[in-house]
């Protein structure tokens, strides 16, 4: 068991990678934490992987919502007494062209996919220097790194969350508490599926596997992050895309 005793908070853990990451953290032995502002979803996922006898409760969150945000992590330490992991994985996307994107679009995909990620982190980090130990995994996306195609909100969001990391690795590595990204590749949820079947046809074409990612590819590296055996990484973008574009 690679997560035994480790209270885990995986934010957007009701769909998609947060769910698969729920999943198999808890395969691991952690006490998750669903974070996540679908409750319906949420607790449908609840009770499915509390019937496989794993250790996961769902909380409504919103993570652009400071109030909301400490009522999930003070109930979480309420729970558990500590946090010991942090994924920051909840996001969304409101795709257009530069000339077509309202303000509006720009907004939304900032609050949750950036000051979502600066809410939770800011809130949960107190916890863990109490403790002198962390891990914070952040979400960023191949979008971030390379740019993408009528995402300019969402590509910003991914690029920043980059420098988060890098600068919460600098400001925490020395107190016990390890940062790091993934920037996953094109995987197959929700937010790809809404995409036109030419636009799929194209990502996976690019991707040297051939494949899109599946969620629980995204999920096992999480699961590194969040284990000692990444505890000498530091600072680190995890690119998990099939070997998109190198
Ligand atoms: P998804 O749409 O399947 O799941 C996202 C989850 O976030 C949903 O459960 C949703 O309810 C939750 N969420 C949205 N707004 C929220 C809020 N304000 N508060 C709390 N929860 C909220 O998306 P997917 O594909 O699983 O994405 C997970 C992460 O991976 C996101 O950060 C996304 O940007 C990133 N990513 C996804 C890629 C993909 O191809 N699917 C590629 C690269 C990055």
């Amino acid at each position: 068991m690679r997560l035994e005793n480790k209270v885990a908070i995986i934010t957007g853990g009701a769909n998609g990678i947060g769910l698969a990451a729920c999943e198999r953290f808890a395969e691991e032995g952690a006490s998750v934490i669903m974070a996540d502002f679908d409750e319906a979803a949420g607790k449908e996922q609840e009770a499915l992987l509390k019937s496989k006898e794993l250790d996961v409760t769902f909380l409504q969150v919103d993570v652009v919502d400071r109030q909301s945000v400490s009522n999930l992590v003070e109930e979480t330490v309420k729970k558990f007494g500590k946090i010991d992991v942090l994924i920051n994985n909840a996001g969304i996307t409101q795709d257009a062209t530069l000339l077509k994107m309202k303000p509006e679009q720009f907004q939304d995909v900032l609050n949750v996919n950036l000051t979502g990620v600066f809410n939770c982190t800011q809130t949960v980090v107190p916890y863990m220097l109490e403790n002198g130990t962390g891990k914070i995994i952040n979400t960023s996306s191949v979008s971030g790194v390379y740019g993408n195609f009528g995402q300019t909100n969402y590509a910003a969001t991914k690029a920043a969350v980059v420098g988060m990391t890098k600068t919460w690795a600098k400001e925490f590595g020395r107190k016990g508490i390890n940062v790091n990204a993934v920037a996953p590749g094109f995987t197959a949820t929700a937010m790809v599926e809404k995409m036109p079947r030419k636009v799929i046809d194209q990502m996976k074409a690019a991707v040297s596997l051939q494949r899109l990612g599946k969620p629980r590819d995204i999920a096992n590296a999480y699961l590194f992050l969040a284990s000692e055996e990444s505890d000498y990484v530091h600072g680190h973008v995890l690119h998990v895309d099939g070997g998109i574009m190198m």
